[in-house]
């Protein structure tokens, strides 16, 4: 796709830009990749195919201009602190994160919260009809921006809209809990295609499409990249899908088969004093993610004597996230508390049970951290995808390795070879761990193969296209 002289032909729309700007204490400023699993999934497909980005540059007040990165053209939207707290740590991730997770921390509903996440929607709607080209593709990306489709097509008919959802679409019941559900289904019915993780989410969609707009959506079932549900919204067809999102299989796999890499992979391992067993855990530091769950498992299985702490090694990185919104702030006492416990508990000087790291790392020690990794555990309450387990396993071609994956990851579907467990079920995760702890290395490869042929073939890229195609645009772009 090119940016034309008239504006770009192919154009994302995300709360965040695919670059964070950061300002140092020294008041310098420089560009950090931005964190989640949207950036991770969406950025190497745009940039191997060129077109433009609209999103938040991660800073408060602050007028950036457009600017072209690597081939990229980024246009910053500006907004006010008051706006951040509003829109982005209230509405956002105070309302429908929780709200679209089951609930699992209760969500709250202001309406001054609401007023400014149409405000924001609307620049973000406003933002992008200067960018984009006629009759150009548009793909509004996630739950900050659910109005963004149908502000979008009232300035700009002649675009082509996709919108695609990154997390849950909660069960009916839930998502009527919201006092704006109706303005919400109409905002994403003002796209051409609407798109979940799982066909859940679509059937779900369609239901309230019926029961909060009066439409009369189709009832067939919904396929996963087949048989799109259809509603018929005045002249226009709208279509509603479900499409897995994947990662980015084939550049993690060569990043995990350089020799440096697995020099690094072997450092970790001699640093963390050489241990039987090395467990895993890599996440956004979310109270979604259930690293409480393992890190809980894990004291159990010491404390009944099932695992001997001088055998076993854990990691936990955990990006910061969201950090001044008052269920992060909770839960990240919760962590520190609990890691803090079973370190005092079960560890010597040198040789702590868990390091657990707030910080985030770059992509080749992420990959080194993933191939010394003997035990990936991935146990969120609820996720949409969840591409920390899909990386695992694309980092695993020496088909080493145990994934133990929570049941409510949406990736679940997709990787039945997994060690799959209830989060909520502390007996059955204990019993996961130390199944994957202890595992026979034939059945390892046996699974981490079966694993592979799912991930390697399913990349961000077939991801991408199915949904671009299901659009009626191009992908040679
Ligand atoms: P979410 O989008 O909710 O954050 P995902 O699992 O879908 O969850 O995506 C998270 C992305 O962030 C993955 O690409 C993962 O590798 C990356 N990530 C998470 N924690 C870290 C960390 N501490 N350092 C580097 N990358 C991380
Ligand atoms: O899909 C999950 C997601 O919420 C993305 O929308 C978001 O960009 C990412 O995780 C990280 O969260 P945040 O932008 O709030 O730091």
């Amino acid at each position: 796709m090119d940016i034309g002289e008239n504006g770009a032909e192919f154009v994302v729309v995300a709360n965040r830009l695919p670059v964070d700007l950061e300002r140092l204490p020294d008041g310098t400023e420089r560009w950090k990749h931005s964190p989640g699993g949207l950036v991770s999934a969406l950025e190497p497909f745009l940039r191997s195919h060129s077109g433009a980005w609209v999103g938040w540059p991660g800073v408060s007040d602050t007028e950036v201009a457009p600017f072209e990165d690597d081939g990229l053209l980024l246009h910053p939207v500006e907004l006010s602190a008051k706006e951040v707290e509003d829109y982005y740590e209230g509405f956002s991730n105070g309302t429908l994160w929780p709200l679209y997770h089951d609930v699992v921390a209760q969500p709250a509903f202001h309406r001054h919260w609401w007023n400014t996440y149409v405000k924001v929607n609307q620049r973000f709607a406003d933002a992008t009809a200067k960018v984009a080209a006629q009759g150009a593709t548009v793909w509004v990306q996630d739950y900050q921006l659910q109005l963004v489709p149908a502000m979008l097509r009232e300035q700009r008919p002649d675009l082509k809209i996709g919108f695609f959802l990154h997390i849950p679409f909660p069960p009916v019941e839930l998502f009527m809990q919201l006092p704006w559900r109706t303005e919400i289904i109409r905002g994403l019915l003002g796209a051409d295609l609407v798109g979940f993780h799982r066909p859940g989410g679509a059937q779900n969609f369609l239901w309230l499409a019926r029961r909060l707009v009066g439409l009369e959506p189709s009832r067939g079932t919904v396929g996963v990249r087949t048989r799109p549900g259809v509603v018929q919204v005045g002249d226009r067809t709208v279509r509603v899908g479900a499409f897995p999102i994947s990662i980015d299989s084939a550049g993690l796999d060569a990043v995990a088969r350089r020799k440096d890499t697995q020099a690094r992979a072997r450092q970790i391992r001699e640093d963390l004093g050489n241990p039987k067993r090395i467990l895993l855990g890599v996440d956004r530091l979310d109270y979604t993610k259930g690293i409480d769950v393992r890190i809980r498992a894990l004291y159990e299985l010491i404390a009944d004597g099932r695992v001997d702490p001088e055998d076993v090694a854990m990691i936990q990185l955990a990006t910061p996230s969201r950090e001044r919104v008052d269920h992060y702030k909770t839960m990240r006492q919760d962590i520190e508390q609990s890691v803090g416990r079973i370190n005092g508990e079960f560890g010597r000087v040198g040789k702590p049970v868990v390091h657990y790291l707030h910080q985030s790392v770059n992509r080749e020690e992420l990959v080194a951290f993933m191939s010394a990794a003997d035990v990936m555990v991935v146990t969120p309450v609820r996720d949409g995808m969840n591409l920390v387990c899909k990386e695992y396993v694309a980092c695993r071609y020496d088909l080493g390795g145990a994934l133990v994956l929570s049941e409510f990851a949406g990736a679940a579907a997709e990787l039945t070879s997994a060690f799959l467990v209830n989060p909520h079920d502390l007996d059955g995760v204990k019993n996961a761990l130390q199944a994957a702890l202890d595992i026979d290395p034939a059945e390892g490869r046996r699974r981490m193969r079966a694993l592979r042929r799912q991930v390697l073939t399913h990349d961000v890229d077939r991801w991408a296209r199915s949904f671009l195609e299901a659009l009626g645009t191009q992908t040679s772009v």
